[in-house]
């Protein structure tokens, strides 16, 4: 018999804060029709002083578990992607693991900036389907805030905070129908934030952005996956219900719609009022159109995303 993962329940977390346009305009050379125009986005939100990424987590994962109707008992392995942990180590995974009151499964994170999220979902699916864990907690969560240059218009304009999550479940019945992942650290340059510990913690510890190249790479790299993921799942552009992409800049996520011919009530957008919340925006926006009614039983969906690394993946999956 073969083995699916089925996602049983989602939920997502945003800090209370928003941060509007208007409000850039304030401190950056910028504007809120030139932000509109170039990304779509209206508003983000950022986390409170000392308001974690586990914090964020915590509450996503928490949603994600009552939807799926389940206690802390049920879950046999925590895979978090984040890019912003609360501290160097423990994983946000364990921090994540002591708040719910689970003890001994697998827990770890898994870095892979706004790819982050496809890629914990990719192998929470493989402990599924060997039969390693029977029902994950798989959590995307970023406080992109903390390591925003908030002088530098061409990044602190484009991102948010927030946690996105799913619990998945060991099923007989489709579930999870391909994953796909890639990464190119040629690219590594051109979005980064080179502050480290290779380097005892000196160097800037805030996000450099060649967004211009990332902007025609995502576009480029995008166009391929949607085709690679339908072919590994001998499926069509006809089949698919649903596009849950990674919310950077509607530009690019209609690049991508155009490309699969989905009309863009076919896609979920979030993008306006969350910005890019960097791993947690694929889930987030899963959550909101789940939770809204759009998404129902039974419908294909894809999920794509692309970022530093150069990083990028696809998940497409029947609900
Ligand atoms: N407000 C006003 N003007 C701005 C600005 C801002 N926030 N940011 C840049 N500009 C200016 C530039 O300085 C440039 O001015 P110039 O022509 O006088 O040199 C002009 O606007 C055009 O800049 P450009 O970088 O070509 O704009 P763009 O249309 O590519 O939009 C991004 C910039 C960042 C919105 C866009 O490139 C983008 O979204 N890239 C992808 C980023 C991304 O998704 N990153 C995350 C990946 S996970």
């Amino acid at each position: 018999m073969t083995v699916y993962s089925r996602i049983l329940g989602t939920g997502g977390c945003l800090p209370e804060r928003v941060v509007t346009n208007f409000d850039l305009e304030k401190t950056l050379d910028t504007s809120n029709d030139w932000i509109v125009e170039r990304t779509g986005i209206h508003t983000r939100r950022v986390a409170a002083e000392g308001e974690t990424c586990c914090d964020l987590a915590e509450q996503a994962a928490r949603r994600a578990m009552a939807a799926a109707g389940l206690g802390p008992e049920a879950i046999d392995l925590i895979v978090v992607a984040t890019t912003t942990p609360d501290q160097i180590f423990p994983s946000t995974a364990c921090l994540l693991q002591q708040r719910l009151g689970i003890h001994g499964c697998p827990a770890f994170d898994v870095q892979a900036v706004c790819t982050g999220f496809i890629y914990a979902l990719t192998v929470a699916d493989k402990f599924v389907r060997t039969g390693s864990a029977r029902r994950a907690l798989v959590v995307g969560a970023d406080t992109t805030s903390r390591i925003l240059n908030w002088e530098d218009r061409g990044t602190a304009i484009l991102f948010g905070d927030g946690a996105g999550a799913v619990v998945i479940e060991a099923s007989s019945d489709p579930g999870i129908l391909s994953t796909k992942l890639h990464a190119d650290g040629a690219y590594k340059d051109l979005l980064q934030v080179p502050g480290g510990i290779g380097n005892g913690g000196a160097g800037a510890p805030y996000m450099e952005m060649r967004g211009n190249e990332v902007f025609r790479m995502a576009v480029t790299i995008l166009g391929r996956i949607v085709d690679e993921a339908l072919e590994a799942a001998s499926m069509t552009r006809a089949d698919l219900d649903w596009l849950v992409p990674h919310q950077a800049n509607i530009r690019i996520i209609q690049a991508t719609a155009r490309k699969l011919d989905l009309p863009m009530e076919r896609v979920v957008v979030t993008v306006g009022q969350h910005g890019n919340t960097s791993a947690a925006s694929v889930p987030l926006a899963l959550d909101v159109a789940v939770r809204d009614g759009r998404i129902q039983r039974g419908q294909t969906l894809l999920m794509e995303a692309f970022g530093g690394g150069l990083t990028w993946g696809s998940i497409l999956l029947r609900y």
